[in-house]
C-alpha cells in the first residue's frame, strides 16, 4: 500500500495496542500497515509462523515500531487463551480487529457437513472466540478495547454460492450490534466494516478460481472498478483511533455503493455452470487451500 494516501496525522495511534487476526496477508496486511505507520503496536496472527515473520519484518523495515507475529489457529479456543496470555504480559490491548475469515464459492447442494464447518468454524465460532477471551479481560481488569469485525455486504443481501460465509458473517454483524450494547459500559465498542471487492491472492483463488465468478464483472458497477487498499485502511483507521469513541454498533459498507446500494448479488453468473465445471473450481480451490 503507499501509505501516503493515509488521510491522517503520524501518531494518531501511538500508545494503541492492536491484534489483527489474519494479520499476515491480505485485507489484515494492509490494515495492520496503517496502524503501525501512524503509531500503534500491531500483534499479528494467523495459522502460518513463516508468513506472519516475513510480514512483520517487511513491515517494521518499512515503518519503524513493532509488530508481533504469533502463530494462532482462531479455530482452537484453548490457542487463543494461550496467544492472548501471552500478549497480555506486554500488556492489556486496546483493540481487536476481527479479520480472518475463510470461504470458498460452492454450489449449496454440493458442501459436506465439514465443508460448512471448515467456513463457520473460522468466521462464526473463532470470531466470538476472540472477542470473548478479550472481553472478559477488559471486564475483571478495566481498560478499554476498541473492536472491529470486517464482514461483507452480503449480511444485508445474502449471497448465493457462499451461504456458509454469508450466514456466519451476518451473525458477527448481530454480535457487533448485541455487544456494543452489552459491554459499551465497560468501555469496549464494536464496529464493522462491509467491504465490497478488494482483490487479495486468497479471495482470488477461492472466489474466482480460473477466472469463474464475480471477481472480475464490475460491468454493472457505478465506478466500475474495485476498491483500493488505502480506501479500506483509511475507513479501518478512522474507526480504531482515538476521536472515535461516540460511534459504536456500526457496520459501514464500503463497496463504491457497487452492491449493498444496488442490491447487486455476487456470483449470479455462476448459476449458467454444470457439474463438469464445478468439479473444476473445487480442484482449482482445493489445489490452494494448503498453501
Ligand atoms: C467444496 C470444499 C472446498 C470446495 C474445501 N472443502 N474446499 N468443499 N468445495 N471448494 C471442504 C473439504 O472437502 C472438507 O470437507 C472441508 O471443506 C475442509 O477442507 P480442508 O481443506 O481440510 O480445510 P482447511 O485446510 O481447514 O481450509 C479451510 C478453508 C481454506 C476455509 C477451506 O479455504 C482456508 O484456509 N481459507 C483461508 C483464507 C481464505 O479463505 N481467504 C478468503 C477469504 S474471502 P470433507 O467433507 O471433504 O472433509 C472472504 C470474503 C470475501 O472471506 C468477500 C468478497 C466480497
Amino acid at each position: 500500500m503507499d501509505t501516503s494516501q493515509l488521510m491522517f496525522r503520524d501518531g494518531l495511534m501511538a500508545g494503541e495496542r492492536i491484534l489483527v487476526t489474519g494479520g499476515g496477508t491480505g485485507l489484515g496486511r494492509e490494515m495492520s500497515e496503517a496502524f503501525l505507520k501512524l503509531g500503534a503496536t500491531v500483534y499479528i496472527c494467523g495459522r502460518r509462523q513463516g508468513k506472519l515473520d516475513d510480514c512483520a519484518q517487511e513491515l517494521m523495515d518499512a515503518h519503524g515500531g513493532t509488530v508481533v507475529p504469533l502463530a494462532c489457529d482462531i479455530r482452537d479456543a484453548d490457542a487463543i487463551n494461550e496467544m492472548i496470555d501471552r500478549i497480555w504480559t506486554d500488556g492489556p490491548l486496546t483493540g481487536l480487529v476481527n479479520n480472518a475469515a475463510g470461504n470458498f464459492i460452492s454450489r449449496t447442494e454440493d458442501l459436506s457437513v465439514n465443508g460448512f464447518n471448515a467456513i463457520a468454524d473460522i468466521v462464526f465460532r473463532g470470531t466470538f472466540y476472540v472477542t470473548h477471551n478479550i472481553g472478559k479481560r477488559i471486564i475483571a481488569e478495566g481498560g478499554r478495547c476498541n473492536v472491529l469485525s470486517i464482514l461483507t455486504t452480503w449480511v444485508w443481501n445474502g449471497s448465493a454460492f457462499v451461504v456458509p460465509s454469508a450466514m456466519s458473517k451476518s451473525a458477527i454483524n448481530t454480535m457487533t450490534q448485541s455487544l456494543a450494547v452489552e459491554w459499551g459500559r465497560y468501555n469496549m465498542r464494536f464496529n464493522a466494516i462491509a467491504p465490497g471487492l478488494f482483490p487479495t491472492k486468497g479471495m482470488s483463488a477461492r472466489l474466482s478460481p480460473g477466472g469463474q465468478g464475480g471477481n472480475s464483472r464490475m460491468e454493472g458497477h457505478p465506478m466500475g472498478r474495485h476498491g483500493e487498499m488505502h480506501e479500506l485502511a483509511n475507513l479501518a483507521v478512522f474507526l480504531m483511533a482515538p476521536g472515535a469513541e461516540y460511534v459504536n454498533g456500526q457496520t459501514i459498507a464500503i463497496d463504491g455503493a457497487g452492491y449493498q446500494a444496488t442490491g447487486g448479488t455476487f456470483w449470479t453468473t455462476l448459476q449458467a455452470l454444470g457439474d463438469e465445471e464445478w468439479d473444476q473450481m473445487r480442484a482449482m480451490i482445493k489445489g490452494t487451500n494448503a498453501q
